[in-house]
């Protein structure tokens, strides 16, 4: 009996050794996968064989963002509602092979010119050049095989707060653009909240360079339309457009026009006015004009807000404009992530750059990069809630 009971007792200090260390293993594991902030998994082949992968960066508070270095596509962001849900605030595809198919550049990298050309044509000391014209009659984002169709080199970074370093080398004459451009796109994944994208380009001939991020936003994760956010866009002036959406002679101003978000406004209460700057873009397609100058560093841009999940996300940009495209070529014929279709405004764009044809617009901020300069630019969209 003594010895039945002194049995029972080891075997009951065996199992609770056991068990306890069975927890100290799982608690291992969990701490592993808490503090791995990027995680690399396979995002399918593209249709020349090679294999693409998508980065998933995971900060401090649990927001995710996944990137593929297939155009350098921020293919997802799951940011938390004011109740603590997440959802996924940009539009996109599950798979790389979607992309290549058919991509109105959801989440890409533009360049080596985000915007548009006016007929493809600019010269440089002289020397005409002409691009593609993708967009007819004008040359848009690069042409038909621009960065956001490439495949970048990438390099995860993992620390306080998680980063992808993008490269991407653009050959002399790629698209037509001159010179052999070395690109670098780093994305951060803030303890704010924020994607950081910093964009840096050097070149060995006089180009041009005009980069941005053409992410779709839904900040309800496309519960509904974007009419329904509101907008705040810190600009006194955009540029008008003809029906081509090429800027016309001179800024406008936004004062008593639908173009006028200094004080934040329902995208939808304008959008169907009768007025031809709209008429010219289908709805929104147009770049406002940032107080900004080289000195000025990094400004806020634009306040996005939706009441329903009271989500926001402010821009903050290193570049003088910013083009607020509100999803007007969106027609229902593509479907995306979780089976959803996206129709005309379903998601919206604020793309920070420089102006449309700025290569041809002496009275614009310069597009222009010389060898032994360096092409820079950031900005910052923050995600948070409505106060
Ligand atoms: C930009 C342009 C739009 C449209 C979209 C992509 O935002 O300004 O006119 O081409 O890209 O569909």
């Amino acid at each position: 009996m003594k010895l039945k009971y002194s049995n029972l007792i080891l075997n009951i200090i065996i199992i609770l050794v056991a068990l306890s260390c069975k927890n100290s293993t799982n608690t291992n594991d969990t701490q592993k996968v808490q503090t791995s902030q990027v995680i690399k998994t396979s995002f399918g082949l593209l249709s020349d064989g090679q294999i693409s992968s998508l980065y998933t960066l995971t900060n401090k508070n649990g927001m995710k963002v996944s990137i593929t270095d297939y155009g350098g596509i921020i293919v997802s962001v799951l940011v938390p509602d004011k109740n603590g849900i997440m959802a996924d605030v940009v539009l996109g595809y599950d798979s790389v092979g979607l992309y290549e198919k058919n991509n109105p550049y959801f989440g890409a990298i533009i360049g080596r010119y985000g915007n548009r050309i006016a007929k493809g044509k600019f010269s440089i000391d002289g020397k005409s050049y002409q691009l593609a014209t993708n967009n007819a009659p004008n040359h848009l984002h690069g042409g038909s095989k621009g960065y956001d169709k490439k495949m970048w080199n990438v390099t995860a970074i993992e620390g306080e707060e998680p980063s992808l370093v993008m490269t991407y080398l653009s050959k002399d004459m790629e698209e037509g653009y001159p010179g052999n451009v070395e690109n670098k796109v780093s994305y951060t994944l803030t303890n704010e909240n924020a994607i950081k994208i910093d964009f840096e380009a050097m070149t060995d001939k006089a180009t041009i360079v005009n980069m941005c991020n053409h992410s779709y936003f839904n900040l309800n994760g496309g519960k509904s339309d974007i009419l329904n956010h509101s907008l705040q866009i810190f600009a006194d002036k955009y540029c008008a457009v003809d029906e081509t959406l090429i800027p016309i002679v001179g800024l406008a101003d936004v004062t008593n026009t639908p173009f006028d978000f200094r004080s934040i406004k329902n995208i939808g209460a304008d959008i169907d006015k009768d007025d031809t700057q709209l008429k010219n873009g289908l709805g929104y397609d147009h770049c406002w004009v940032l107080p900004q100058n080289a000195s000025s560093g990094i400004i806020l841009a634009a306040i996005l807000q939706d009441s329903l999940s009271g989500r926001t996300m402010r821009v903050e940009t290193t570049e003088p404009g910013i083009q607020f495209y509100s999803g007007n070529f969106l027609d229902g014929t593509i479907v995306g992530k979780y089976g959803v279709k996206y129709h005309k405004r379903s998601g919206l764009c604020l793309e920070t750059q420089h102006f449309p044809d700025s290569p041809n617009r002496p009275d614009y901020p310069g597009t222009l990069l010389q060898p032994g300069e360096k092409y820079l630019s950031t900005t910052t969209y923050t995600f948070g809630l409505i106060q």
